[in-house]
């Protein structure tokens, strides 16, 4: 399970009010008594911070408020001593626009780092070069640079400039950047937005059916497949386990699972369909059997996520009631392929309302960004004043709490994450699907010989009869994990309550 770090919001080692890599170093100890494998660190480079560090002015430095290189070189240590791996947010798309690389960029059209970035003449109308829009608000993806007279595309805010991709020179130092990283001993990269890295060499118009749809939702180029290749033969060439996560923000799953190539791309990426489903037993049944016939059974790992800092808390969009999250822990970690988690989901935590007064991202996405609540203390490990507001509930759903109540949704997650490391069926075995009744989706995992483990969630709010087909199945099955803890240890149930999901194994 790799686990999402949104370093701001995670834990504030200096308070100052923003979490820094000292805090994160701090809490790996819980990270580990959790049951995680590997940390992804969004950002925490050099930035001027118009989009919280995904607007990059320094790869290879860490921005002050976070800390410094020693910050990460400690952090990487300290992880590695708990077996905790380490994966960075790597963000090559865009550079910040106060990047040394665009400043020399922008300066004339002679400048040799022109060629960089993507600069056009207006068109004849004098507007953008073509219709492509912006992430974030309905804008042209083009700004119109008064020094030179010319656009330059940026397909995210006009504070970050695309890189162009198609210059050696970009390749070449991008190659440089990933290898100091890889160098210093970081176990991966999630690649940020990887598949908007080729484009169009004629920067032909976006359809007129997807008229003010952002570009960065329809790129799906050729020439992203030989820069993956590249960038494959690059992470490949460490000869300890290396790996790359793409986010390749497609919401069609054929499309997404061409970047895993031949097994020569991407080792994994994200499979945003399933973020989107809604809490639906026929919507998750579509997109796991999407999945499934869509990715190669060998050269294509399927991942599942449910959360991240870009999109409102699960919690929240399955309706808000904890049991729900609890039945969705069983699901996301029961599915065949790599768990993503997003920190905060293993205290069941809801967005934080932010006050318009408070909103600070450009794409409206504060609430699932707020702050951790660590204890029982005023601020709840933070001043009293953090950057966002903290989520509701931070006196009982904080770490220190749920972590001293063993029927709390954060031991739910760690008994399931130790049903996981102890079981190959389960983390790796293979997933067929059950008979089941419904409103009720159960699969089988398994492996050669015995090890095998059966998940079986009701996503209604009703009690549901299993039946008598799942009798022979589930004869002789204890309860491993349930994600209400009622029944553990017990003989596999007959009805399932509402919105409750079990993990079990042979007796
Ligand atoms: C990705 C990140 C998002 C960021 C954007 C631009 O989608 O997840 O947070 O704003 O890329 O870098
Ligand atoms: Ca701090």
């Amino acid at each position: 399970m790799v686990y999402q770090i949104y370093p701001r919001s995670f834990a504030d080692s200096n308070h100052d009010g923003i979490g820094d890599l000292g805090g994160v170093r701090d809490r790996l100890g819980h990270l580990a008594w959790l049951g995680v494998d590997a940390i992804w660190l969004s950002p925490f480079y050099r930035s001027p911070m118009a989009d919280f560090g995904y607007d990059v002015a320094d790869y290879c430095d860490v921005d002050p408020l976070f800390g410094a290189l020693d910050d990460i070189d400690g952090l990487i240590a300290d992880a590695h001593a708990l077996g905790i791996r380490v994966v960075l947010d790597w963000v090559p798309n865009h550079t910040s626009e106060q990047h040394p690389w665009f400043v020399e960029s922008r300066s004339s059209t002679a400048d040799p780092k022109r060629e960089w970035y993507v600069w056009r003449d207006p068109s004849p109308s004098g507007g953008p070069p073509n219709n492509w829009r912006a992430a974030f608000s309905p804008v042209p993806a083009w700004t119109l640079d008064p020094t030179t007279g010319q656009y330059y595309l940026h397909c995210f805010l006009p504070q970050q400039p695309d890189l162009d991709w198609s210059n050696p020179r970009v390749v070449e130092a991008m190659h440089g950047v990933l290898r100091f990283w890889l160098d210093r001993g970081v176990d991966g990269v999630r690649i940020d937005v990887v598949h908007l890295l080729g484009k169009d060499p004629d920067l032909a118009d976006d359809p007129p059916e997807s008229i003010g749809l952002p570009h960065v939702g329809l790129n799906d180029r050729p020439e992203t497949h030989p820069i993956l290749r590249d960038l494959r033969r690059l992470v490949d060439g460490y000869e300890d386990d290396r790996m790359m996560v793409g986010e390749v923000y497609l919401l069609d799953v054929p499309r997404m699972a061409k970047y895993y190539g031949r097994g020569d791309e991407l080792h994994l990426s994200f499979n945003f369909p399933a973020l989107y489903a809604e809490w639906d037993a026929d919507c998750w049944r579509e997109v796991i059997d999407t999945t499934t016939g869509a990715l190669d059974p060998i050269d294509a790992w399927p991942t599942w996520v449910l959360s991240n800092h870009d999109n409102p808390r699960h919690r929240n969009r399955y309706g808000g009631s904890e049991s729900r999250a609890r039945a969705a822990a069983v699901l996301l970690l029961g599915l065949r392929g790599t768990p993503f988690l997003y920190a905060g989901e293993e205290l069941g935590l809801l967005d934080a309302e932010v006050p318009p007064d408070r909103v600070v991202d450009p794409g409206g996405r504060d609430g699932c960004r707020a702050p951790i609540p660590w204890d029982d203390s005023v601020g709840h490990g933070w001043t009293t004043d953090p950057w966002l507001p903290l989520p509701p509930e931070s006196t009982v759903r904080n770490v220190a709490h749920l972590r001293s109540n063993p029927a709390s949704i954060l031991h739910l997650y760690r008994r399931l994450l130790e049903q996981r490391h102890a079981s190959l069926a389960l983390e790796q075995g293979d997933q067929t699907f059950l008979a089941t009744p419904p409103g009720v989706l159960g699969w089988i995992r398994s492996t050669v010989g015995d090890d095998h483990r059966v998940i079986l969630v009701n996503f209604t709010a009703s009690i549901v009869e299993l039946g008598a087909d799942l009798d022979p199945v589930i004869a002789e099955h204890l309860v491993l994990v349930a994600s209400d803890g009622v029944g553990e240890g017990g003989p596999a149930p007959r009805t399932l309550g509402p919105d409750q999901a079990v993990l079990l194994g042979p007796s």
